[in-house]
């Protein structure tokens, strides 16, 4: 699907020929003369029609536009929350198969963030799984325009948005591939095609190297599988070779019957999503790759099946970690802890400057968030403030949890330095601390998306979270890394950035105006126009201005 932005007011909105023309109208909306708004503004003393997120009122080729269909839609505040909400509620009628062209104008000057989410509900209402379908009913919507009173103000957030969409519905894909299209083997073929996007490189490790490396719970969870594991090392290398890395590591288990600690029947094919923390880690390189940030992001993912074999690991199996620390496998269903455990050893060797591991790992946290924010855990407050607040920027929200010692308490064991398990209570906090035991003094976060990353029931699918908390993230973070290389010229610091931001502004208002989200699918794996690449770089330093770091 084509996104493009557009400097277009209600007036030369109404002349954009489409099948659906979406008129946002904020709060304290104040019409012009136009056709379109003074449609508005009398639905709107009529009471047909209200400013809230979400209200709308539909019509048919009203006199005046080209469009075939106009919805004029309460924004509410037109902050980005309530932009996302008002197009979500509408999705039916992006999705509409007669739906091929659409344009969401802005009513009023629109908020960056608004912008980029507007791209972003766009894609996420028009949305359709089709890889394993053989009637293809495809996405229809092909191409979607965002109209604006300055198209150069808010550039850089829709420019964002268009990233961001092409990594999510990476994510989404590989998320919903059933296991036998989405084996270990697979995701790591998926990943290799990612190493074409600019600065990206990948390297696969097979059974034999993971054996040597030692990673003897990992092993333990694949063993009882008959495909093969594979360990997936991607690196974006966006800044200086000696800047430390954040490194984002995955779980990736392909299918999870729970092993020997078989889970029950209902709903198992839920687990087919046991891999989403490494989609999202696959999602977050394929932005990486459109927006180029000066920031070093290695992604590690421990992919492998957890299944029920005469070789498979038993309760009570005692093996030993790649950092020494023995583990005695009390259940074989919480093996997410098992495979990230190794995964974390090998991420404390390449001296990070922070690690966050995403994971499905416990039904707890669903218990405990259900499906609105996903767990945070942190053993350091920044990184945690951090990852919290690029997920309020993004709307990919998450919520901090406890860390305390005591909760240690149940990974007791009397054959080996832990257990696996501990008691039901506070599952998703012990899971963490398990996981805690591995990365000692590093800057390290834990997400647990089991409840986000998919939903079940009649809208079964996963949902690309939290692709977009991590792409703001590592964005915040290659900002303060421009900060600090002004900083380094010794140059004043406010007005150095702001400098740098007017420059980055006129590049990218002079780049390409159009921007394909590339395909989703394994094969193909295209990057947009260099011009992007260009006007990326100075970007990040207009960035800095606007978050104020990390
Ligand atoms: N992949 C599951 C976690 C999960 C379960 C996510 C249901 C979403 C929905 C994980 O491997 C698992 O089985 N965890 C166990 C841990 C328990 C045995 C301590 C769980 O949560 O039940
Ligand atoms: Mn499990
Ligand atoms: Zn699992």
């Amino acid at each position: 699907m084509n996104f493009d932005l557009k400097t277009l007011e209600l007036t030369a909105a109404a002349s954009e020929k489409c099948d659906l023309l979406i008129a946002l109208i904020p709060e304290g909306f104040k019409p012009g003369k136009d056709a379109l708004s003074t449609l508005a503004a009398q639905a709107l003393k009529n009471g047909d029609l209200a400013t809230k997120a979400g209200k709308s009122l539909q019509l048919y080729q009203p006199a005046g536009t080209a469009a075939r269909r106009v919805v004029l839609l309460g924004a509410g505040d037109g902050a980005a929350r309530a932009v996302r909400q008002a197009l979500l509620a509408v999705g039916g009628a992006i999705k509409a198969p007669q739906t091929k062209r659409v344009v969401v104008c802005f009513a009023a000057k629109a908020q960056a963030g608004a912008v980029n989410a507007a791209v972003q509900a766009v894609a996420e209402a028009s949305y359709v799984y089709t890889t394993t379908k053989s009637k293809v009913e495809a996405r229809t919507l092909n191409r979607c325009v965002v109209g604006v009173h300055s198209a150069a103000d808010v550039r850089e957030a829709f420019d964002t948005g268009v990233a961001l969409v092409a990594g999510v519905e990476f994510a989404r894909e590989w998320g919903n591939r059933p296991a036998n299209h989405a084996t270990p083997t697979l995701l790591a073929d998926a990943a290799k095609t990612l190493a074409k996007l600019p600065r990206i490189q990948c390297k696969v490790h097979g059974p034999a190297e993971v054996a040597r490396l030692g990673m003897g719970a990992f092993l333990a969870v694949a063993q009882g599988s008959e495909e093969p594991l594979r360990f997936i090392e991607l690196r974006y290398n966006g800044a200086a070779k000696d800047k430390a890395p954040v490194v984002l590591v995955g779980k990736g288990i392909t299918f999870d019957t729970g092993g020997i600690s078989i889970k029950p029947a209902a709903e198992m094919d839920e687990m087919k999503f046991d891999m989403c923390g490494a989609a999202s880690v696959l999602g977050v390189f394929r932005a990486l790759g459109e927006l180029q940030p000066d920031v070093n992001v290695v992604g590690l993912i421990p992919a492998c099946e957890n299944m029920p074999d005469g070789r498979a690991v038993k309760p009570g199996d005692v093996v030993t970690s790649m950092s020494g620390q023995t583990i005695e496998i009390l259940n074989t269903d919480a093996e997410g802890r098992l495979v990230l455990c190794d995964a974390l050893t090998y991420a404390a060797r390449l001296k990070p400057a922070a690690v966050v591991d995403i994971a499905t790992l416990t039904g707890a946290c669903v218990i405990a968030l259900g499906g609105v924010r996903s767990g945070l855990f942190a053993n350091n407050d920044a990184l945690a403030n951090a990852l919290q607040t690029a997920g309020d920027t993004a709307q990919d929200l998450c919520w901090r949890m406890p860390l305390d010692d005591d909760y240690a308490d149940g990974l007791k064991s009397n054959f080996a330095d832990m257990g696996n398990v501990a008691g039901r209570a506070g599952g998703a906090i012990t899971a963490a601390k398990f996981l805690q035991k591995y990365v000692g003094d590093l800057p390290w976060a834990h997400l647990d998306i089991a409840g986000t990353a998919w939903k079940g029931g009649a809208a079964k699918g996963s949902t690309g979270r939290p692709v977009g908390l991590l792409v703001q993230y590592l964005l915040n973070a290659a900002s303060a890394n421009a900060t600090a290389h002004v900083k380094a010229a010794k140059s004043p610091k406010v007005a150095k950035v702001t400098s740098a931001a007017k420059g980055s502004k006129t590049a990218s208002a002079n780049s390409a105006s159009s921007v394909s989200a590339a395909s989703t699918g394994a094969a193909a794996v295209t990057t947009a126009a260099p011009a992007r690449a260009a006007a990326a770089k100075p970007a990040a330093a207009r960035r800095a201005a606007q978050a104020g770091g990390v």
